[in-house]
């Protein structure tokens, strides 16, 4: 058994932070370098990590890693992090977040800006279904044109730290109303704004990776479904898990990053099937149950039992959900699961979440506390 010191210590102390966090600064550094949904304020891991007092030797793995915020705390404690997400644009992010970026980023980023520019460069529109209602035509074409030039470069952390630039600016230039509202709108992007708007982008990451000084260098990024991943793949001892899993009925990660999918090659349709919890999936003819997300958190917990070392924790954020008018108290069912897999629950903190988090405060699910789980293998 790993030695983790103060045990007692370590959890009476997790009882004295404030877990709200009512002065987080969510909208700058590393974290913020692209919009994600209900993701972590980075005090979560950070507090956690620091308080649980995880081994040195010991990597922090988040089996739902969204755009990688504990993979990022887990960096920056010197500690190796693994993450597993199903959706390739949480995979992009997590990994242009914690690989390094080359010196040579911002002069390739200023040559495909040039390339793409070109009047007589006409680059293929790929054949994305109702384009036309989501991105004006010039606008289509800049993209396509940025988006050829970007394939051309040949170093993989460049080519992909300009894919989240140019990702991060989509719906931005599209007609889409915002990140959380899908009603086409008339909006003056004028003609140059994709190229204007992708060369501001560059910077702000180049300006986030100068400040990002990570002790660990190591990430393993997993693009995978959670349901499909096995012990194998989890290729370090785990002292620490820190995650959020997708909660039943609450949001759609691949709607939210759909046309980014199609204007990277992926398939978000590929992406909307495996989702745990996807809204789309209550609406059909056999919606799923809660039974259904008991074995899907059962399968999960399981494998997290394999893969921690004993003595490691697992950390669990979670609130409630609302399925057709009953809510369904996530937490409970969480700790239920974690007992049958054998772990032990060490605690439970409560926290509010702020109400400008509205990729959580979707009106039908009214959701404004979730629950921090504290599990610790035996
Ligand atoms: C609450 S978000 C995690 C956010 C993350 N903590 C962050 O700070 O960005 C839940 C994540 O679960 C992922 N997810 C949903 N179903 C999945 C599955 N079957 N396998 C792996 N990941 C899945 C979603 O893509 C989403 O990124």
């Amino acid at each position: 058994m790993v030695m983790y010191t103060q045990e007692n210590t370590a959890i009476a102390k997790l009882h004295t932070v404030n877990w709200d966090f009512p002065d987080s600064n969510k909208s700058n550094g590393i974290h913020a370098i692209h919009p994600y949904p209900a993701r972590f304020i980075a005090e979560i891991p950070r507090t956690l990590i620091s308080l649980l007092d995880i081994p040195a030797g010991m990597a922090i793995l988040d089996p739902f890693c969204g755009s990688g915020s504990t993979l990022v705390e887990a960096q920056l404690t010197g500690h190796a992090a693994i993450g597993v997400d199903l959706n390739p644009i949480a995979c992009l992010i997590s990994r242009v977040k914690t690989q390094p970026l080359p010196d040579m980023f911002l002069n390739e980023a200023a040559w495909c800006v040039e390339q793409a520019r070109q009047p007589h460069k006409i680059a293929a529109i790929p054949p994305i279904p109702n384009l036309d209602h989501w991105f004006a035509s010039p606008v289509q074409q800049e993209i396509a044109n940025l988006r050829h030039a970007i394939g051309q470069v040949n170093d993989l952390y460049i080519r992909e730290a300009m894919q989240l630039a140019l990702s991060s600016i989509l719906v931005r230039v599209s007609n889409q109303e915002s990140d959380t509202r899908y009603a086409a709108i008339k909006k003056k992007v004028q003609s140059g704004d994709v190229f204007q708007q992708f060369a501001t982008a560059v910077q702000q990451l180049w300006a986030a990776k100068q400040t990002y000084r990570p002790l660990s260098t190591e990430c393993q990024v997993i693009e995978k479904n959670i349901m499909l991943t096995e012990p194998a793949d989890i290729t370090r001892p785990v002292g620490c898990v820190i995650t959020s899993p997708p909660y039943p009925n609450a949001y759609e990660y691949w709607l939210y990053h759909k046309y980014r999918m199609f204007w990277l090659d992926r398939d978000p349709l590929a992406v909307k099937v495996q989702e745990i919890g996807a809204r789309a999936h209550y609406f059909r003819k056999n919606p799923p149950t809660i039974e259904d997300f008991q074995v899907q958190m059962k399968h999960v917990l399981q494998l997290l039992h394999q893969v921690v070392v004993p003595g490691g924790y697992i950390c669990i954020v979670i609130g409630r959900s609302k399925i057709h008018g009953q809510i369904v108290d996530n937490a409970s069912l969480v700790t239920a699961v974690a007992r049958q897999c054998g772990l032990l629950t060490i605690t439970n903190l409560s926290r509010q979440i702020a109400a400008s988090r509205k990729s959580f405060n979707l009106s039908h699910a009214n959701i404004k506390t979730e629950q921090i789980l504290i599990f610790q293998k035996p």
